[in-house]
């Protein structure tokens, strides 16, 4: 247990440390990567890039220094982020080393400011939220590896079946190339890919959530490419996948992983939201409802720029011809002529809140969402302005959590 006096000490200097956060989170990750340069077989370069990891970590250590006297507090968001570590491959060994490092830039970055005292005080501080992921953490490798067809760290499969799927998306069937069971997994989880592009010096880690219900022999992940723009370079991995990856390649997959799941005890709807590829997670969850709630109501809302872009459309429509319980709703953002003379888009445009609330049976639902932040953004206001609880929304972020502010 940390005294009194030091947890005072660790409350009031947050907000010093917020103020130079920028300057902190930099220094620590040009001083992690130059003495742990291993790590960038871990970190994810494109993040690093566009600054979005560095606020990530960083803020989460002071966020959880602020409830450092009762950490149980914040047990969700410390599972949210160790489902993240886990699915990574971060060890308890690599504990110390992130800590060293972000005390030791702490300490450069305020000077004198940074007294002995205070670094005493964040050096035990950092001690008690390490360990207590740490601990979360072991427990998630240990659930890992002993549920049936599990497995603890990257577990080698192949690629049974490539599938395009839309302009920019294909699928991957993935079968363990050891030949035993797959581990189940809650739908709306995610996997962690890890790939060695030829020519690159560090291995790349990417997520991909499952994009079909549980229970198969195979896993499925559906891929956007992201192809070069002006300005941003193209994807690694995504890319890579799409290009040189094809039926009977390997792939380096953890166990499922992710807090972003389907509650299956809840009867009332679900409504499921997605936009662009970020429908991948909410085909599981739609193909599970069918399979295993039929009763149960189901709103399906997808965005997608217009019809060319748009994956897995058929099998949707197919499962709704069949399942009256289910209702489809469209929304391209620019049609196409083709769109246009076909009707297919519900609507035109971003989603609003006045479109939502017109196709919205009841606000009493569990509502589940992911795409991009705009998108994600503009859903979240949505359903806020319609009168949905808090509790009953969930949602998932393709890359490092954001506020939704
Ligand atoms: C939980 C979770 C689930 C996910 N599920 C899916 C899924 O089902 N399907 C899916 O397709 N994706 C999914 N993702 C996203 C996926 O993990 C990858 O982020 C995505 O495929 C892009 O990876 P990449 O290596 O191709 O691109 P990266 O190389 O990581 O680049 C990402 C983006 O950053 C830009 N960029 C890179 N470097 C720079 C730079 N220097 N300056 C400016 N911009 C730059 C690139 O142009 C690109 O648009 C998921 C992510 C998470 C966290
Ligand atoms: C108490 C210490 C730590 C805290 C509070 C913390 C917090 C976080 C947070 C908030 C994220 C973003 C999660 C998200 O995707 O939303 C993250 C991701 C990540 N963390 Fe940690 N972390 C800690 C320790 C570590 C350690 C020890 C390592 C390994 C050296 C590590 C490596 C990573 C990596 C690789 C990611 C994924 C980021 C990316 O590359 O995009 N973290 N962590």
């Amino acid at each position: 247990m940390l005294k009194d006096q030091t947890i005072q000490i660790i409350k009031s200097t947050v907000p010093v440390l917020e103020v130079h956060g920028t300057a902190i989170t930099t220094r620590f990750y040009e001083r992690l990567f130059t003495y742990h340069p291993e790590l960038l077989h871990i970190f994810n370069h494109a993040n690093q890039k566009q600054g979005r990891q560095q606020t990530a970590l960083a803020n989460a250590v002071y966020a959880a220094a602020l409830h450092i006297d009762k950490l149980e507090n914040i047990l969700p968001a410390v599972k949210q982020i160790a489902h993240k570590h886990r699915s990574l491959g971060i060890k308890a060994e690599h504990y110390p080393i992130v800590g060293q490092n972000l005390l030791a830039a702490i300490k450069e970055v305020l000077g004198d400011a940074a007294t002995d005292e205070i670094i005493q005080a964040w050096t035990e501080a950092y001690g008690v939220i390490a360990d207590a992921f740490i601990q979360v953490e072991a427990d998630m490798y240990q659930q890992a590896e002993e549920q049936p067809g599990g497995w603890a760290d990257y577990r080698a499969f192949r690629v049974e079946r490539k599938v395009q799927e839309s302009e920019v998306i294909t699928s991957f069937y993935l079968v363990p190339k050891d030949g035993r069971a797959v581990a189940s997994f809650e739908p709306g989880q995610y996997v962690s890919l890890k790939v060695n592009i030829p020519g690159d010096e560090y291995t790349h880690i990417r997520q991909y959530s499952l994009s079909d219900a549980p229970g198969k022999s195979c896993y499925r992940i559906s891929v956007k490419r992201e192809d070069a723009l002006e300005g941003r370079p193209a994807g690694k991995v995504s890319v890579y996948l799409h290009n040189h990856i094809e039926e009977g390649g390997e792939l380096l997959l953890s166990a499922p992983a992710g807090d972003f799941t389907l509650d299956q005890t809840d009867s009332r709807p679900a409504v499921l939201l997605s936009g662009g590829v970020g429908l991948t997670p909410m085909i599981s969850m739609l193909n599970t409802i069918v399979d295993k709630q039929p009763q149960r109501e189901v709103i399906f809302i997808h965005a997608a720029r217009n019809g060319s872009v748009h994956a897995m459309r058929e099998h949707v429509e197919q499962t709704a011809a069949k399942h009256p319980q289910l209702k489809v709703y469209w929304c391209y953002e620019q049609p196409t002529d083709n769109d246009a003379a076909s009707g297919t888009a519900h609507h035109t445009g971003f989603i609003d809140q006045q479109w939502l609330k017109g196709v919205l049976p009841t606000v009493d639902a569990g509502f589940y969402y992911c795409g991009p932040t705009p998108f994600m953004k503009a859903v979240h206001r949505a359903l806020l302005g319609c009168g949905v609880q808090e509790a009953d929304i969930h949602y998932e972020f393709f890359g490092p959590k954001q506020s939704l502010e």
